[in-house]
């Protein structure tokens, strides 16, 4: 993909190999509504989608995903009977990404005409989104031109989708299509209304209704440099929420919009003084994440946030650990949201636990509505034979239920913020105590907990006891929340708590194993790592047999390490490790480390920033804000595609600026900050705003 630096993200060339990750790079939304950066002519074999936050469907046996919407932006022009689109043939097509105003705009030349489009998803009212359309002819001629709703949705696993009803209604220059759909699991009724208006007379047009579309068809006759609009304004409506309102205004929503982005946008730009394309990256970064919250729904970020199904449209821990320090600086309202979705999910996390025969709250690794855990027993396939091969993600990826604990206190320490704390976490943090004390296992002789039969963030060495990573981050969200809720008197949540006591709890504490350092300071990733074969990963990859192989199982008799593991235990709880230990451990992991997933560049960016290595950081830093910009991320894990956007590198990318070179801390809702900026960055600021505070943050 080529595209130059600046403040708008430019695309100026078109090539069919770049369809997927354009569409992703491009991608509009607003926390609720995700549409891929795709052409208006486009279907869905070029992956046109309107995917939609938190309703998801299961198809027959296969993955429960997140739905693509039926694409109320459809618009066709043929020029003797050729459609007009870079595919066949154009003279220069340019599409442009506002960072500032998160609008998309497109112009495509052909010999025929041209086309020039400006399409946003409101970040105002979550339930619109828009376009303009204008089509001005080279040649007087005539013109077949089809607009309407694409019923064909591109899906990994659908079709979701059944057609309640679908009507269309023209007058004079006015097109309203009403769709229902339903979702085929759980019946969930969605509701579209799409109003076209042309500048041209449609009323005599072919009304086309048939399953796979529904709009009109008709012939104009243009003369040379006229000009053909239409202008779209969809509206989709959930269960949940209102109806329809009774008026829309396309050009209003639009207004509103640009002007609540930018205000947006410019509160949460984080500004730095290096060079452009550092500061486009960062940009990048905001705005990606800034798409991804919601004001008003208490939904969470998907690990590829809304830019298709993969990964089933799940909430990871990524969110909570990579997305969330972002929204903590000044977008509280969508960091409690992202909260409250966990705190709604502990059914789910309380159902999980039973079903794997524990106690208390088990969250889910791949979670959906209410908590629902969407990853399957066998998340990957052989890339040669597309058998599915058994993974224990979902069984035995514990750490996730203390990085919702970590989340919780990450909010905490930002805010001291105890009302909310005490109503959304203390449930969890009681129910989460009780899943790890189930799932330990005690060992008599020396008198401690371990935590056997785990995966740690490094998911190629499954079934492993006593990762580093989890026991740490189990033991430290533990005692901290502790601290905070067990305030010794009658105002303490566990006054009405009648089964956990504070000394039970502490005593667990107390006698979980932590493992230590070695004589060279290095903290073992798992019991029996230091005994594997030492390859690095590019001696790991000549021995694989076929392509997109599933590294799992030849890396799991090895030290490669899919990502950052004990590195991203250092990142996070830097103040509780001496720089001797992040020092020895960054050296030692790092040429084991494969980078297989977008989490670890930026874990190691951090850590490298906090021990001085501030080249090898600042080039790991790039490394995961460019991710979505270069398109540099793996496609494919075995035989399924894992393309898409990548929010949690965005918000690891935010985080290292934050965290690793303006040396932020937050603790008890009070901020700290040390110069800790690499070479290639003499100055950052950005804003913080708090319920009490409003400040401009000033590192140079
Ligand atoms: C990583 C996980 C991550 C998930 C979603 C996987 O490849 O190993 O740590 O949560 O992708 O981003």
């Amino acid at each position: 993909m080529s595209k130059i630096w600046g403040d708008r993200l430019t695309l100026k060339s078109f090539s069919t190999d770049d369809t997927y990750q354009v569409g992703t790079s491009f991608l509009l939304a607003n926390g609720h509504l995700g549409y891929r950066g795709t052409l208006s002519e486009d279907k869905k074999d070029q992956m046109v989608a309107l995917n939609l936050c938190g309703v998801y469907d299961q198809y027959e046996n296969k993955w429960r995903e997140s739905i693509n919407l039926y694409n109320p932006l459809y618009i066709e022009i043929r020029y003797h009977d050729q459609v007009l689109t870079p595919r066949n043939a154009s003279l220069k097509h340019e599409l442009a990404l506002s960072l500032l105003k998160a609008e998309l705009n497109r112009h495509t030349d052909f010999d025929a005409g041209t086309i020039i489009s400006r399409r946003f998803v409101s970040i105002s009212d979550d339930q619109v989104l828009g376009e303009f359309f204008s089509f001005r002819a080279k040649k007087t001629d005539q013109y077949e031109v089809t607009f309407g709703v694409d019923k064909e949705v591109y899906e990994i696993n659908g079709p979701h989708l059944e057609t309640v009803s679908c009507a269309a209604k023209t007058d004079h220059h006015l097109l309203i299509i009403e769709s229902i759909m339903k979702t085929k699991e759980c019946k969930q009724i969605i509701k579209m209304r799409t109003i076209y208006t042309c500048s041209h007379e449609i009323s005599s047009a072919d009304v086309i209704n048939n399953d796979v579309f529904i709009g009109v068809k008709t012939l104009f006759e243009l003369k040379q440099n006229e000009v053909m609009k239409v202008d779209i304004m969809s509206r989709i409506i959930i269960s949940s929420d209102n109806d329809f309102p009774s008026k829309e205004n396309l050009n209003e929503s639009y207004k509103q919009h640009i002007r609540e982005f930018e205000a947006l946008f410019k509160r949460s730009r984080i500004l730095l003084d290096g060079t452009k394309e550092a500061q486009f990256a960062i940009d990048f970064c905001v705005y990606s994440l800034l798409i991804l919250g919601s004001k008003t729904r208490t939904t969470s970020i998907p690990a590829r946030g809304l830019s298709g199904q993969v990964y089933k449209g799940a909430v990871f821990w990524d969110t909570e650990i990579f997305m969330l320090p972002f929204f903590l600086l000044n977008n509280l309202d969508i960091a409690r949201n992202l909260l409250i979705y966990r705190y709604d999910g502990l059914e789910g996390a309380l159902k999980k636990s039973k079903r794997f025969g524990y106690d208390g709250a088990f969250y889910a690794w791949e979670s959906q509505e209410n908590g629902f855990e969407a990853c399957s027993l066998y998340n990957v396939t052989d890339a040669k034979t597309g058998q599915p091969i058994r993974t224990y993600f979902a069984d035995k990826q514990i750490h996730i239920s203390a990085d919702v604990l970590y989340g919780f206190l990450s909010y905490y320490q930002a805010t001291k913020d105890l009302d909310f704390l005490k109503r959304y976490c203390f449930r969890i943090f009681i129910e989460v105590y009780k899943f790890y004390r189930s799932y330990s296992t005690f060992d008599v002789i020396t008198g401690q907990y371990h935590f056997n039969d785990v995966i740690g963030p490094d998911e190629y060495h499954e079934r492993v006891n006593d990762n580093a990573f989890t026991n740490y981050l189990i033991y430290f969200t533990l005692r901290e929340l502790l601290g905070i809720f067990d305030t010794g008197d009658n105002n303490s949540c566990f006054a009405a708590e009648k089964e956990i006591t504070p000394v039970m709890i502490r005593s667990f504490l107390e006698s979980i194993y932590l493992p230590k350092p070695n004589q060279d300071g290095i903290i073992e990733q798992f019991a029996g790592y230091f005994l594997l074969e030492a390859v690095t990963p590019e001696v790991l990859k000549t021995r694989m047999e076929t392509q997109n192989e599933y590294w799992g199982k030849k890396a799991s008799l090895t030290k490669v390490i899919k990502q950052a593991d004990v590195v991203t235990l250092l990142a996070l709880f830097k103040d509780q490790f001496s720089s001797k230990i992040k020092q020895a451990n960054y050296e030692y992991y790092l040429p084991y480390t494969e980078h297989g997933s977008s989490l670890s560049s930026s874990m190691y960016a951090l850590l490298a920033a906090d021990i001085g290595k501030s080249d090898d950081s600042y080039r790991l830093w790039l490394k995961s804000a460019q991710i979505d910009l270069r398109g540099t991320s793996k496609m494919f894990a075995g035989g399924i595609f894992i393309g898409g956007s990548h929010p949690a590198a965005a918000g690891g990318g935010i985080l290292t600026l934050l965290h690793g070179y303006s040396g932020l801390v937050a603790k008890d809702g009070k901020y700290s900050f040390s110069n800790n900026l690499p070479q290639e960055i003499k100055k950052l600021s950005f804003r913080i705003k708090t319920a009490k505070k409003n400040r401009l943050i000033k590192i140079s």
